[in-house]
């Protein structure tokens, strides 16, 4: 695959405290990419420092995957975009479909935290996607163009390049999801280029990288990353072995 840049990262979730996050982290380091491929990995609270700090002069951009939108104050158990920056994240997940579902994240909750990451310097990675409910009543593109309009509405159209956007179907994602098939995923991230492009005009909006994740496997990877706008793959379960998600990566180029 000959293209710009393809983002390739994996969401550990709710997986590997400080001691496991630390021995992967250590395996991660020395893993150099094929040439094009900007892998990255999205790591829990209490492992992120020590993964941001193992990793901080290897080819793996370490993220977060959550945050607060307010600076600081009386919000019991969050985390502020500044003790994010601290700990030595660069990216930050924004909307995750598990958050939105279980954690009662909304659309203005999601553009909140998205302002808040463009004003502390952190590269968002938004996610959007629709629910089993609002594809089979065929409202996916105009869910999926609710979700990325909210969202972007306070980031300055000339920082969209910056950011990172994953489609993930909520149907797609875990271990009861099945994969969306790559007609679909082309399809889909057409319609979100065209929705980026009326929002930031053609230049820019062809500039936002689009990835696709919910169940990407080795085997299926690289027919997503092969579609137009598909600069990625965002991955969750088929990364969480460090040597696999090694195997993922250089399977797609
Ligand atoms: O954030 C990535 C994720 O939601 C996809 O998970 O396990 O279906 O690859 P998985």
């Amino acid at each position: 695959v000959t293209r710009k840049t393809v983002w390739i990262g994996t969401n550990w979730k709710m997986n590997k405290g400080p001691a496991e996050a630390l021995a992967a982290a250590e395996a991660l380091k020395s893993y150099h990419p094929p040439e094009g491929v900007k892998p990255f990995v999205i790591i829990p609270f209490t492992s992120l420092q020590a993964v941001a700090g193992v990793l901080k002069t290897s080819d793996v951009v370490v993220g977060a995957q959550n945050m607060h939108w307010e600076e600081s104050g009386s919000w019991t158990g969050e985390i502020s975009p500044e003790m994010v920056k601290e700990c030595g994240a660069d990216i930050v997940l924004i909307g995750h479909s598990e958050r939105r579902q279980h954690f009662a994240e909304t659309d203005w909750t999601v553009s909140r935290k998205m302002a808040a990451a463009m004003r502390h310097g952190l590269r968002p990675l938004l996610c959007i996607g629709e629910s089993l409910e609002e594809y089979d009543y065929g409202v996916t593109d105009e869910t999926l163009a609710r979700q990325l309009k909210i969202a972007l509405h306070d980031v300055a159209v000339e920082d969209l390049p910056d950011i990172l956007v994953a489609y993930e179907p909520v149907w797609a994602i875990g271990a009861g999801g099945r994969a969306a098939d790559t007609d679909c995923v082309a399809r889909v991230h057409t319609g979100l280029r065209r929705v980026l492009n009326e929002i930031a005009g053609a230049e820019i909006g062809a500039r936002v990288p689009l990835l696709y994740g919910g169940s990407v496997t080795q085997d299926n990877a690289r027919s997503y990353v092969e579609q137009p706008n598909v600069d990625g793959v965002f991955v969750g379960r088929a990364g969480w072995n460090v040597p696999d998600f090694e195997k993922l990566i250089d399977r797609i180029i």
